[in-house]
């Protein structure tokens, strides 16, 4: 009765372009399959055993079986601040590592939360040296946690994440990840690394629509959780990791589709033959890209050795601005991604994350080829 009404928002949000987006990223067609099904109470029997069947196959994908792996009904960014204002005492100190925008975002959460951040900065398109952060540790030995953005969305840089946990620990500190655009596709080993937070979001490398967190706690974590005033109702841990373990649920109602469609990808994670497998479709995609990237003349950001799995920063060719790139790629009907941060006009960003195939890829190669010649003659 209402189809017209349904053309009329469809022809605003409809796909025009393949989508090279840092996220959302292109979701798979078998995800939005599952997410047109029909709606019905979180705490009905199907939700149950859709919710324990996707906690247990994370607890496999991110290697955390003596870990605790909740879901939660916000964006990446929830968990980030869950993760300051359960496990850090008011006004304790973080060391919080910086290698772009994200880090930026950790340090501002850790002030918004009444904490003290201690910056540990390294230059745009560099990963977190290790000797570096032992120093800042040795220096300051009451800081209560350390954070590491382990996928660098804004410069394409992957941290020596085991190599920089190991530091963490030998320190017997926290170590909170932020793993946005660094779960589903690169790995993560929570309890052989000794990780106490790390999240990801459904928007990133699964392939699924945004409005789900999913993180992974230490024992540490709650047992801190338990002591610390004033966490609020919304990401207090304790309380979610109770309804999940007594309600096979969440303590407010779940982004229910997400889930489903969270919970499809890794079946097809499964039936592709396992983390492996799909882990290194993602390094083949990535180096492609590079290769391709290289190929044009084009120079990466990223410091040879830390170019991310799940997206590329590439800097414009002289004389041209990221943004020009960005538009026309845009009108070829490709969407990349701009640069971000401080360094949005010199650079853009090419994701891999999601719903890509390599036939796409292969084109989006040749219209970057294109694109970067046309504007090298006008500029
Ligand atoms: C590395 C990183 N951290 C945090 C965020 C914020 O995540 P969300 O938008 O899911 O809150 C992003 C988003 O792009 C990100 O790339």
């Amino acid at each position: 009765m209402y189809e017209d009404v349904v053309k009329e928002v469809y022809e605003i949000v409809r796909p025009r372009r393949k989508l090279f987006t840092a996220g959302p990223v292109a979701c798979f067609p078998e995800v939005l399959e599952i997410m047109k099904v029909q709606m019905f109470s979180h705490r009905a029997e199907e939700y149950k055993i859709i919710h324990r069947d996707t906690i247990n196959r994370l607890k496999s994908f991110l290697e955390a079986e003596k870990g605790t792996v909740l879901l939660f009904p916000s964006s990446g960014s929830g968990i980030m601040e869950a993760s300051i204002r359960n496990a850090v005492s008011p006004g304790g100190k973080v060391l919080v590592t910086i290698i772009g925008a994200f880090g930026e975002r950790y340090a501002e959460v850790v002030k918004e939360s009444g904490r003290k951040a201690i910056e540990l900065s390294f230059g745009l398109g560099k990963a977190v040296d290790p000797d570096v952060l032992d120093k800042a540790l040795r220096e300051n030995p009451d800081v209560e946690a350390v954070t590491i953005t382990y996928n660098e969305t804004s410069t394409g840089v992957i941290n020596p994440l085991p190599e920089l946990a190991k530091i963490v620990k030998d320190h017997d500190k926290l170590l909170f990840v932020d793993a946005v655009s660094a779960m589903g596709g690169a790995d993560i080993k929570f309890d052989e690394w000794g990780i106490d937070v790390v999240f990801g979001s459904s928007q990133k490398a699964f392939g699924v629509p945004p409005g789900l967190a999913i993180g992974a706690f230490s024992e540490r974590v709650f047992e801190l959780a338990e002591k610390t005033p004033e966490k609020g109702w919304y990401f207090n841990l304790p309380l979610y990791r109770k309804f999940d373990e007594e309600k096979d649920g969440t303590p407010s109602t779940p982004p229910m589709p997400q889930i489903f469609g969270l919970n499809v990808v890794l079946r097809m994670i499964e039936r592709m033959g396992g983390k492996e497998k799909w882990l290194n479709m993602y390094q083949e995609r990535a180096k492609i890209i590079r290769d391709g990237v290289r190929d044009i003349g084009l120079k990466l950001l990223a410091e040879p050795g830390h170019e991310s799995p799940t997206i590329t920063a590439v800097f414009a060719p002289k004389g041209v601005k990221g943004s020009d790139v960005y538009n026309a790629m845009r009108d070829r009907g490709f969407e990349l991604a701009k640069g971000y941060g401080k360094i949005k006009e010199k650079t853009f960003r090419i994701g891999h994350m999601g719903y890509i195939t390599f036939e796409d890829i292969k084109e989006m190669l040749e219209n970057l080829r294109k694109v970067v010649s046309e504007l090298l003659k006008g500029s």
